[in-house]
């Protein structure tokens, strides 16, 4: 085989070729509602029946069946297989396929990652042992900095000694090889002479664990003012800080009720507030929130907290972090703090109680974003009012669909301006521009999942449906055939249970992959959770006496099902928008919007249970 991909570059190229951008150049598309629609190009019809989603990104003829993502799209139309559609796809976006180039095979790196997962562990052992059994400069920093033996227990924070050869001894006398060492990134190789040396000497260690309690690395602190302050361990086949987030080993089991995480900057602000007894905290290893952390993110919570320092670099960093968040669908609120504090002093300061005030009144993105632009401008002056205005109303338009929400910041607006709120309101919707303007505006997946109320919430389900997602997964793991037959019926989106959401997803990639799976490869690389829930289906595995009618039937009741949840949450919209009483005209054209919505859905199940 020419060469091997790593799967974020699937990722890359889903995220960087926009589905309809590529279906236009084969098919004549028309918008219809949500969805655009044409003429299969894959079998000969005279009515359109391909329909393609933009929401979802992905395409779907009623007419033959056909169907999948834009990858699946070019392997058709272009008779390419997968790997040579990938290439296509990732040339079009100018994605440079190189460094994602994987030599080995699958088993040859899943060996590999077992090994360093290994070692950093009897580093991680090391470096505690060094913190914990004498007294040492590592140790009397941490206290000085206020932790307990408790908290450096629970992050396993250690000290490596300050000696240019102490871990590479000891790892070399305890049996791994010199250039595991070295892969690994503990240890440099020397310029001048032969030989290697520590990479981390004099410093706490914090180890970087995932969810699945591996250490996929280290970052290691000075204990005075020295230059670089912190220093991690080189990107790796297992440490990739676009894709790590520190502390979601821990905070992922303290969500609470609310599924609310608290982001912040440093190791040390995860730590303290921990301490402090507030657990649901993470930080990113001092990089910008990228669109993978985003993923990561909504896989665990449905709203995150940014509590970054108060300073400049960090209110950028905010304003970066905040999209990218709100791109995924999560909901966003950010914590001030006060000048040039990071949360870590704040709490000590302060105590918990305050920093859990702080938490209550944390600003909303829109309210966040309006508080930027009003710096920029001075109210006094009715220039300074005229552009505070236009750019709050954009952004609200933008971020907000939902009238009852947008009357309380027009309210807001009108107030601070002096403006009144009708003119604000014919500004937003003057013209009958409203209706317009959200016909015409990309449908974000944000968007939909607003619309009909969609919230993943793994405690609403009932029982009967994660038994039938469950059924769907046990299929989709007796070969490629079953899972195709699956998917030709169903998307991902179409599980509620998150974890057998994700657990489809991923097995969907690697069967693009590879049309057999090793199911232990395929285990380690899901999240413990969804091993275990896995781990629990293949266990109970029945043979079925007639395999396609049991996916025809599952299938059947899941997209049943998620049809009926979605008309009840509309007919619920709509009863609410229709008690108010003063009904503005934004209420009545979403009314409309959801009548038509609802007309859709009905009909659509209807010809389900007809087909
Ligand atoms: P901070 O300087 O805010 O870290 O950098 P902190 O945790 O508050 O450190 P203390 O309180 O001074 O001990 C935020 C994060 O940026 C990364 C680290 O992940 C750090 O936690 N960073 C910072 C580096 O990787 N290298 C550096 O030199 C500095
Ligand atoms: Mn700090």
């Amino acid at each position: 085989m020419a060469g091997r991909y790593s799967e974020s570059l699937i990722d890359e190229v889903l995220h960087s070729n926009d589905i309809i951008d590529i279906i236009s150049e084969y098919v004549n598309l028309k918008r219809t509602g949500r969805n655009y629609k044409g003429l299969c190009p894959f079998h000969t019809e005279k009515t359109p029946s391909f329909m393609v989603s933009q929401d979802k990104q992905l395409y779907h003829c009623f007419g033959c069946g056909a169907a999948g993502n834009v990858i699946n799209f070019i392997m058709n139309i272009e008779n390419l297989d997968f790997i040579d559609a990938l290439e296509f796809l990732a040339e079009k976006a100018g994605i440079n396929i190189e460094q994602y180039k994987e030599n080995n095979g699958n088993q040859e790196i899943y060996i590999k990652k077992q090994k360093l997962y290994e070692i950093n562990r009897q580093a991680a052992i090391f470096f505690y042992k060094n913190l914990t059994k004498n007294d040492n400069e590592g140790i009397r920093y941490l206290k000085k900095r206020g932790l307990n033996i408790e908290t450096i227990k629970k992050f396993g924070l250690g000290y490596a000694i300050n000696d240019w050869e102490a871990l590479n001894k000891y790892l070399l006398a305890k049996g791994y090889s010199q250039k595991l060492i070295y892969e690994a990134g503990l240890v440099i190789k020397r310029e001048k002479s032969s030989g290697y040396y520590d990479r981390f000497r004099n410093r706490v260690i914090f180890p970087i664990i995932s969810t699945t309690k591996k250490i996929l690395g280290f970052g290691g602190r000075v204990l005075d003012d020295s230059i670089p302050k912190y220093l991690n361990s080189p990107e790796s086949l297992i440490f990739n800080k676009r894709n790590i987030l520190y502390g979601l080993n821990l905070a992922r089991s303290e969500l609470g009720k609310e599924r609310k995480l608290i982001l912040v900057e440093g190791y040390m602000d995860v730590i303290a507030l921990y301490q402090y007894g507030i657990k649901n905290v993470i930080a990113t290893l001092g990089t910008a929130l990228t669109a993978n952390h985003g993923e990561l993110l909504k896989r665990y919570c449905d709203e995150v907290i940014i509590a970054y320092d108060s300073d400049t670099a960090g209110e950028s960093a905010t304003i970066r972090g905040l999209d990218v968040l709100n791109e995924v669908g999560c909901k966003v609120k950010v914590i001030k703090l006060d000048r040039n504090m990071d949360p870590d002093e704040y709490i000590r300061k302060n105590g918990k109680d305050s920093f859990l005030e702080k938490i209550k009144n944390a600003l909303p993105l829109l309210d966040y974003k309006i508080e930027l632009i009003k710096k920029k401008y001075d109210l006094s002056l009715n220039e300074g009012k005229i552009h505070f205005l236009q750019e709050s109303i954009e952004i609200i338009k933008k971020l907000i669909k939902s009238p009852v929400e947008r009357e309380i910041y027009v309210k807001k607006l009108s107030k601070e301006t002096d403006v009144p709120a009708n003119v604000i309101n014919s500004e937003i919707y003057g013209n009958n521009k409203f209706k317009k303007d959200y016909k015409s505006k990309k449908n974000n997946y944000n968007d939909v999942r607003r619309l009909v109320h969609l919230k993943p919430v793994k405690s609403v389900l009932k029982d009967g449906l994660v038994e039938i997602e469950k059924k769907i997964i046990a299929l989709c793991m007796i070969s490629k055939t079953e899972y195709d037959k699956i998917k030709s019926h169903i998307t991902e989106e179409d599980f509620s249970n998150l974890l057998l959401r994700n657990i489809f997803s991923v097995l969907g990639k690697k069967y693009e992959e590879d049309k057999k799976i090793d199911i232990n490869l395929f285990i380690d690389e899901l999240d413990i959770e969804e091993a275990k829930m896995l781990r629990g289906i293949i266990k109970n595995l029945l043979p079925y006496e007639d395999i396609d009618k049991t996916i025809c039937e599952l299938t059947l009741s899941l997209k049943r099902f998620n049809i009926d949840k979605k008309i009840k949450s509309i007919k619920n919209e709509i009863k609410l928008l229709e008690k108010q009483e003063n009904k503005r005209k934004g209420d009545v054209v979403r009314i409309n919007e959801l009548c038509g919505e609802l007309r859709r859905l009905i009909e659509m199940e209807k010809k389900l249970m007809e087909g």
